[in-house]
This record gives C-alpha cells, structure tokens and sequence, in this order.
C-alpha cells in the first residue's frame, strides 16, 4: 500500500535536535536549533509572560474558537510593533494582519494566498537561507529560486544581490530577512536597505519580509527599519512575524501575517482571501499564546518589562560573541574572527567545512548544523571555553 512512498530523511535542523537528545555524553552542548537559552543553559519564562500568565490563569474563561483571522487584540499588538503605532498606512485601514501559527504558519498562508493571485511568479529565497522557506514557498506550489546573498569577507554581496534583482520580472517574490538573518547574521545596512527598496519599487517586485528575530540585533524599532519604509515607499509588502523568540513562547505558535495594501478597498479584498486560506489549512488559530502576547504588549508595564527583557538576550547574545571572539583570537591569532562580533542575531555563519562540524558533532558533542550555522544564543559562561576549545582542536 505504501512502499510507493518517498522516504523522508528528516529536517536538517529539527532532525539534530532529536540525536543531541539522544546523546549520552554530559559535556554536550546543543549549538544547533535557533532558540534562546539563559546563562545557565535554560530556556527563559520571561517575568512579563509569567506576570500575564498569572494574571490570566486568575481569572480562568471559556475557551470558545477564535475567528479565521484570531484575536483583534494581538492583531492590532502586532501591527504596532512591525509598523510603529503611528504608521499613517494604519490609520487608513491599507494593513492588513492575521494571527497565524507562528512565523512558519505565516509564510504558508502568505505563499498559498500569493500562489493562488499570482499564478504564474517564481519566488526567490537567499542564497543561503533558512530552509524551510524553500520548502514552505515549494509546498505552497511556487518555483523557488536564490538570488546572491552573502559573502564571508564583506558580509552581503551586495553588488552582485542587487544586479540579480534588476533581472526579475514583475511580480517576482523576494523573500527577505529585515534583521538578524538566518543562518548568516549578515544584515543590510540602511542605506544598502533604502537601495534595495528602490529596486523592487522600480522593477515592482513583491518583498516578503520574514522578521523572526525583532529585537535581537538592534532594537524593536530599528530591527523593523527595512519594514517600515518599504510602507512609507507605498511597496506592496508581506510580512511574517513571529514572537517565538523575542517572547520565549516557542510552542505557543504565536505568529502574524501583515499585507500592505495600496488603499483600504484592496485591504478588503485581501483581508478576505488570508481568512479563506487560513479556513482551508487550519480554520481558526491557536487562542492562549496570543492572550499573552496581547496583554503583554498592551500594558505599558508589561510591554516596558518586555522591552528590557528582549534587550537582554540580546547583550547576552553579544556578550558571548565577544568573549569567543577573544578566546579564539588568543588562541588562533593568525586567523580572522571578526565576523563573530560584526554578525547580529542569534546566528553566527563559522565557516566551518562539513567535516569540521562533524568533528566538532563526533569528538566533542558540540552540535551546529552541517552548514557550519552555529546559534550564539546556546553559550553560556560554564560552556564557552569548551566549545572555543573544540573549535581551535578543529581549526588547527
Ligand atoms: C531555526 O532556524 O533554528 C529556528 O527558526 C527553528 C526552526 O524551526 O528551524
């Protein structure tokens, strides 16, 4: 009956995650999937989820479906945080956002609604990526092409990047990474943005922005800088959030799908086919993590907390950058680290051979994945001389 049937030889991230449970040896350390753990190698409840949390749980509600496109509260919390509460495309009803279950339930609604409209364009991910995007962009039936991205000595090749874009038909999806990008850390900078942004107005290209890292390189409102004046450019522009990290709500699936419509009569239209899709795929989303999310970012008290706390995960990320950049420059002084304090985010591209994460996997149960994308956010101070270690053993 199913011996027809693919084999599926598992996700390169998720897949690794599975083995590191599974290995025995006490020194491990788990470099691999992109989650935040605190300096004692736990993952954080952060007090202004636990004070919601407490609050809520005081209080115990029926928990009926939430419509198509979920909560009004958390809807109008994500707008505000992507786009700036006093974005004018918001005061005229041309964005659109709907609750979604997490960043990745938000790229498949946004690539099955695209696919479904835009039939005949191709999308376009990084070269390299997350890579799941490909999958969730070929899943939903597009054909998914790179365009250049980064390059080890300059960061981003931008040159290069942007000649691709100039080569795109109409309609062609980019899907971009505002901040933090994952696995590299090489991020735009403004300016670069600003030119980028030019492109796509002139060759009209749709940009879709997956931001699932806000807050994490340089602060909530930065991070959104591409985001938010490609609104200002009047760009039709996508936006998947996520709130897995920056609010260490991981299995909650707390997302956001955001359209940025010319007028508020197209916001309509679309605002109408994103709750369709979502009926065909999931029907409503999940209520309790965007509760949280809601009353956290809607309580000046809660939201300040937040703010703090988001800040420092982020100089914790930066403190430990640092601190294995000294370590591995006193130990390896002829060779170039600087990219692990110039990369921002939660992920640092080593440039470690598949070979090398092997032995790092192999002899010292030091886990990054096979493309040598390492998650700064797993160090922590009783960790870091032993992966710093391990590293100059392989790099010798
Ligand atoms: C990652 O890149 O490691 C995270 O976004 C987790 C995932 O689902 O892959």
């Amino acid at each position: 009956m199913y011996r027809h049937i693919e084999y599926y030889p598992g996700d390169p991230i998720l897949s690794l995650v599975e083995t590191f449970k599974n290995d025995p040896r006490p020194e491990k350390v788990n470099l691999s999937i992109g989650i935040y753990f605190d300096d004692e190698g736990k993952m954080p409840v952060l007090e202004s989820v636990r004070r919601a949390e407490t609050a809520r749980a005081a209080t115990p509600a029926p928990s009926p479906y939430l419509p198509m496109e979920g909560l009004d509260a958390y809807r109008s919390a994500v707008q505000h945080l992507l786009f700036g509460k006093d974005n004018p495309a918001l005061a005229q009803g041309r964005i659109v956002t709907v609750q979604t279950l997490g960043g990745s339930g938000a790229l498949k609604v946004g690539a099955d609604f695209l696919h479904r409209w835009f039939p005949e364009v191709r999308a376009y991910v990084s070269d390299p990526t997350w890579d799941n995007h490909r999958g969730i962009f070929e899943g939903a039936g597009f054909e998914v092409g790179t365009y250049p991205y980064y390059d080890p000595a300059a960061g981003v090749k931008f040159d290069e990047m942007t000649a691709f874009f100039n080569t795109l038909p109409e309609h062609s999806v980019l899907i971009l990474h505002p901040c933090c990008h994952n696995p590299t850390g090489a991020d735009m900078s403004e300016q670069q943005w600003d030119e980028v942004l030019h492109i796509i107005k002139t060759r009209k290209l749709i940009p879709f922005m997956d931001i699932a890292y806000q807050g994490f390189g340089g602060d909530l409102d930065s991070d959104a800088y591409a985001v938010r004046k490609a609104v200002e450019m009047e760009l039709p522009l996508f936006v998947s959030n996520s709130f897995s990290k920056n609010l260490s709500l991981y299995g909650e699936r707390v997302g956001g799908l955001s359209v940025v419509c010319p007028n508020k009569e197209e916001a309509d239209l679309v605002f109408g086919q994103l709750k369709f899709t979502v009926r065909r795929i999931y029907s409503s989303p999940p209520a309790h993590g965007a509760y949280i999310a809601a009353d956290v970012m809607s309580s000046p008290e809660l939201y300040a907390l937040w703010q703090n706390e988001v800040y420092m995960m982020r100089d914790r990320i930066r403190a430990m950058r640092q601190k294995l950049y000294g370590v591995l420059t006193d130990r390896i002084p002829d060779r170039d680290f600087t990219y692990f304090i110039k990369q921002r985010g939660m992920f640092s591209y080593t440039g470690l051979s598949v070979e090398q994460v092997r032995r790092l996997r192999d002899e010292f149960a030091v886990y990054l994945l096979d493309s040598g994308r390492m998650c700064v956010a797993g160090l922590n101070a009783s960790n870091i001389a032993y992966v710093a270690r391990a590293f100059a053993e392989v790099l010798k």
